[in-house]
């Protein structure tokens, strides 16, 4: 079993690990050779979207998941979530020199077609709204202060079946994956995985179940998606 990551954030800005987390740990730990295999050899782009602590970039950084040769692009639209990256990052030991984590919405400022491994644990508990970003004053020297609102919210509520977040990622798959990319998406199964598969395979993905898992009274699992 591969070392999970020391992690040590405040619980009140920041997603705590949690079942789902520790569920994708499981699943690229399941599929560490298959990605070692499937992507090429040269340098890999890895994009976890919603990093949150940190800890799920920083197990893949570990444990040279997809492969010795990558460079790290975690994102989040929360600034707590891009400091926990860095020093979750630190606190393991990881080479920061191929760790860049840029705050952003989804992966949307990234060079269209980039990311081979791209991750992503999304905010999939169904709920009326996706809440609004919270408001946010700038200090001088740029530092953020002020903020107002709750980012934990952000972090857990997905409006619609819990899937408004996760449907801006899959209708933007194919500008995000670099051709031979893959995706490991999060769902539970009040998304409707399987209706989210029998619409991506009408598009030419593959989309293959990698783990599931009961939570309490959530069944979760994790999902790959590829061309
Ligand atoms: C369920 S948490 C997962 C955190 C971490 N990856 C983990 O597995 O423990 C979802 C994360 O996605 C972030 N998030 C929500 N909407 C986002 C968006 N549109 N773009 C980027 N990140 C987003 C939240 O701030 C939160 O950190």
């Amino acid at each position: 079993m591969l070392p999970t990551p020391n992690v040590s954030c405040d619980y009140d800005k920041v997603y705590e690990p949690s079942e789902d987390t520790f569920l994708l740990l499981d699943a690229l730990e399941k599929d560490q050779s298959f990605l070692n295999g499937f992507l090429s050899s040269k340098v890999n782009v890895v994009c976890e979207i919603g990093c949150g602590s940190g800890i799920v970039t920083t197990f893949m950084m570990q444990n040279y998941i997809p492969s010795k040769y990558a460079i790290y692009i975690p994102t989040d639209v929360s600034p707590w979530a891009m400091e926990s990256m860095v020093d979750t990052a630190g606190r393991n030991e990881c080479d920061q020199r191929i760790l860049s984590p840029v705050r952003m919405n989804l992966a949307r400022s990234m060079r269209s077609q980039q990311i081979d491994l791209l991750v992503f644990n999304p905010p999939y508990v169904p709920a009326e709204t996706v809440p609004e970003l919270p408001q946010e004053t700038e200090a001088p020297g740029n530092e953020v202060s002020g903020i107002n609102g709750d980012w934990l919210d952000l972090a857990l509520l997905g409006g619609d079946d819990g899937m408004v977040v996760t449907w801006q990622l899959l209708h933007s798959l194919h500008e995000f994956l670099a051709p031979n990319g893959v995706a490991y998406i999060l769902f539970c199964a009040r998304n409707k995985p399987l209706d989210v598969v029998k619409f991506m395979q009408l598009q030419g993905w593959k989309c293959e179940l990698v783990k599931h898992r009961k939570a309490g009274w959530e069944v979760l699992s994790i999902y790959k998606f590829y061309r």
